[in-house]
């Protein structure tokens, strides 16, 4: 698959996040219910001298689950252990994880959907009584250990929080759904991050990436830039309305953040198939992709604006993607 600027997927190039990720909470933008609920929670556990209890954050890739769980650490003043649920193969590799963790830690396990239904048995002793039940030596000559582990944190992150199995989820005792971010709260995160890369952006330049940024950080941190780039190369440096406008018409980025791949698909459902209703399969061989790809990659933030909808006999364009694409109902265009 073609990479796109506008994919809420970590790309190669994302590797400068680490330098603007916010480290305290008060520096974290937006998710309010979140943040508010999650310092009393961390306050509670400061005072009562106890570990935060396990913490589950979901949502859309690329709205802030990874900075959180690093947040949650800063804040609790502990140090802060990652793992990925499908690098997690063999029971040692999470017994090698936990007995290495100290007193009060963040153990973070990212997309933790993704980890291997044995592994999960062993995580939820650990959870529930900070105790490691394994089974040591080979055929014959194996058995059952219990190793205790230090009071720690568990945070997770899932993308797909369907995915995760109902006894896992139990364990957890703050579950929170990260959100899209309103338009307001990126110009403040596109305004911080020009602070930290002490680039100058004006207003209405910060305003006009908001909204081409699909409610999305991640998203909006990578085409400020790539705007400034352009600015660096081709302006004075500093990021006005102008060069944000030429930017991201150059990178095919519409004034709603749809890129060329859904306005394909888009007047795929339009003009081969007459609006749709028409099933995935159509599309998908139509514009040359996979079914997966398009339900995981393509359609959510095109469902999400509400630009097509799902109906039992399959996807339709709303009047709101023939409008934005200045197509009239009886397929001319206006
Ligand atoms: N609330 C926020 N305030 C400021 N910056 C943010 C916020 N949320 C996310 N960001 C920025 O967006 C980038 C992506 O966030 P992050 O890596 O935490 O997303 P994620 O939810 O973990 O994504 P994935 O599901 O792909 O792992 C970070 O580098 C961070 O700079
Ligand atoms: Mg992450």
């Amino acid at each position: 698959m073609e990479e796109r600027v506008i994919t809420n997927h970590k790309l190669e190039e994302d590797t400068f996040e680490k330098s603007i990720r916010p480290d305290s909470i008060d520096e974290y933008i937006g998710q309010e219910d979140i943040k508010q609920n999650l310092k009393v929670f961390i306050e509670a556990s400061k005072m009562r001298d106890e570990s935060l209890d396990h913490v589950l954050l979901y949502g859309p890739p690329g709205l802030g689950k990874t900075t959180l769980a690093c947040i949650i650490a800063n804040e609790l003043g502990t140090n802060i252990k990652t793992a990925s649920g499908p690098t997690i193969e063999k029971s040692g590799d999470l017994a090698a994880i936990l007995s290495a963790l100290e007193p009060g830690d963040v153990l973070f396990i990212d997309e933790i959907h993704r980890m291997p239904r044995y592994i999960e048995e062993i995580l939820y002793s650990a959870m529930e009584d900070f105790s490691l039940d394994i089974i040591v030596g080979s055929e014959g000559s194996s058995r059952n250990i219990k190793i205790d582990l230090p009071p720690f944190t568990l945070v997770g992150a899932t993308t797909r929080a369907g995915d995760l199995s109902s006894p896992l989820r139990d364990r957890f005792g703050i579950i929170s759904k990260l959100n899209y971010y309103s338009v307001e709260e990126l110009v403040a995160i596109i305004k911080r991050t020009g602070r930290v890369m002490d680039v100058n952006v004006d207003d209405a330049a910060a305003l006009e990436l908001a909204k081409r940024s699909r409610g999305t950080p991640r998203i909006a941190n990578r085409l400020f830039k790539r705007v400034c780039d352009f600015a660096l190369v081709l302006g004075s440096g500093s990021v006005d309305l102008e060069i944000t406008r030429t930017s991201l018409d150059r990178l095919k980025v519409d004034e709603i953040g749809l890129d060329d791949t859904d306005h394909q698909l888009l007047l795929t459902i339009i003009t081969k198939f007459n609006g749709g209703p028409v099933g995935l399969e159509a599309i998908a061989s139509s514009i040359g992709e996979e079914v997966t790809t398009i339900e995981d990659v393509y359609e959510p933030y095109l469902l999400q604006t509400g630009f097509m909808k799902r109906t039992p006999r399959g996807r339709i364009a709303t009047d709101l993607a023939y409008e934005h694409l200045k197509i009239s109902k009886d397929g001319q265009l206006f």
